[in-house]
């Protein structure tokens, strides 16, 4: 497709829709990644994947490679995974343990776990340079802040901006919501991690995590086959994971539409918090007494008793409490990104637990599922439609009544209200506005 000027971004976000340039343009994407994803908090990691001092792991927010390192006192600290000298990767495995000592593989430059510089071959040779003047001399560069919340590691690459907890506000209980799952309050990540890339901007999943009206048309062979292979069973006494888990894909609107939804500032979310189609699972009675031992009756009651569809802890990642998944979005070019499905163990509950969060994420966020690939084929759709001319907006009209909406404190809303979108566009307009820091 030919060039064509981007529309400024201030233009591109009005009240009810969206300019397609928001999902097409590389301008946008290119300034998306330099102020958006440097000025928000992003999850990087969750504790449990790097137990031990020394234990990291790699990753890539928004073009910048990262380091999460465990430090001998227990702590995490976050780098740039850049080596001092030269620029090149300190690690390239996706994770591992470096000892002691992080070690540069090209010309042996090595650094203490917090980061400060240990080890330089040849180091008389230095003696009368400027190297001590200069970054490259001083150790690692650290993200500019970095917080760990109930395990989950979150960061904000820009050195000054909005605070972890101003960012997140009210949404962090469905953090607290998952981990409370446990009766000690810790959860580990097990079963490994499913890793798909999609031919598509990474708003349109975020969006589509919070979209109710979807899965009717969308999903209406899933749901429709997991109805007809439940129906044969002539035993129906105790309902298979699998089928508790996609049955609820054949209902109809009639059931989406008594969703309910919060927004909260800053383009958060939890999307129906009284039913969704988690809030039927049973748990063991001795599961219920050990939550109950620790957390109280009441607050035990509660956690269970909220059970949202997901919760959007804008932009990287979504979690679903009851079934102990959580999904990592990721921006890679302007029609790409990686979706993550992480499963997680509550330390403390039954086996059962564990196995609903992995067999949740195999039968419908894996690409192999009946369920993903309906929502990745739609997704590529998408991207290519909005080639087409003569219609340059994207409607998020749903829901409103003609008036612009401020999310400036947690609003209630209806599930299937595209209020849920909207708030992550006000969000992401505001810290598009950010002035780059370099
Ligand atoms: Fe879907």
């Amino acid at each position: 497709m030919k060039h064509r000027p981007t529309p400024p971004i201030s233009s591109l976000v009005e009240s009810d829709r969206v300019h397609r340039d928001v999902y097409i343009s590389e301008d946008v994407f290119e300034q998306e990644q330099r102020r958006f994803f440097a000025a928000t908090w992003n999850f990087v990691a969750h504790a449990s994947q790097i137990p031990k001092a020394g234990d990291y792991v790699t990753l890539d927010l928004a073009g910048r490679p990262l380091l999460v390192v465990r430090q001998a006192d227990g702590s995490i600290n976050v780098f740039y995974n850049r080596c001092a000298h030269k620029g090149s990767k300190l690690y390239t495995n996706e994770s591992g343990n470096a000892g002691k000592v992080l070690q540069c593989a090209y010309h042996a430059w090595s650094y203490r776990l917090d980061g400060k510089t240990l080890g330089i071959p040849l180091r008389q040779e230095y003696a009368e340079s400027r190297l001590s003047q200069c970054k490259s001399g001083q150790g690692l560069t650290r993200v500019g802040a970095a917080e760990v919340y109930r395990d989950f590691v979150f960061v904000r690459l820009d050195e000054d901006g909005v605070g972890f907890k101003d960012y997140f506000g009210e949404s962090l209980q469905w953090l607290d919501n998952m981990a409370d799952r446990s009766p000690s309050g810790r959860l580990e990540m097990t079963g490994g991690v499913i890793r798909n890339t999609i031919r598509c901007n990474w708003k349109m999943y975020l969006e589509n995590i919070n979209d109710t009206v979807h899965p009717v048309s969308t999903h209406e062979s899933a749901g429709k086959a997991a109805k007809a292979v439940w129906e044969k069973q002539p035993q129906k006494s105790s309902m298979p994971i699998s089928v508790e888990q996609m049955l609820p894909f054949a209902s109809g609107y009639d059931f989406f539409t008594k969703m309910d939804a919060e927004v909260y500032p800053n383009g958060h979310s939890a999307l129906a918090v009284k039913l969704s189609t988690h809030t039927g699972y049973a748990y063991p009675q001795d599961y219920l007494d050990a939550l109950s031992a620790t957390h109280g009756e009441a607050h035990a009651m509660e956690v269970l008793s909220k059970a949202p569809q997901n919760s959007v802890l804008f932009p990287s990642i979504a979690v679903k409490g009851a079934p102990l998944v959580m999904r990592v979005i990721r921006p890679l070019a302007v029609d790409r990104m990686l979706i993550e499905a992480w499963s997680f163990r509550a330390e403390g509950a039954p086996e059962l637990l564990s196995e609903r969060a992995m067999t949740y994420n195999r039968l419908v966020f894996s690409p192999m599922s009946i369920v993903a690939h309906d929502d990745v084929h739609l997704f590529e759709s998408v991207q290519q439609g909005l080639q087409s001319q003569g219609n340059e907006w994207v409607s998020l009209h749903r829901g409103t009544n003609g008036q612009p909406e401020q999310v400036t404190q947690t609003m209630p809303c209806k599930g299937t209200s595209e209020l849920l979108m909207r708030n992550q566009f006000q969000a992401w307009a505001k810290y598009m506005a950010e002035p780059v820091q370099e």
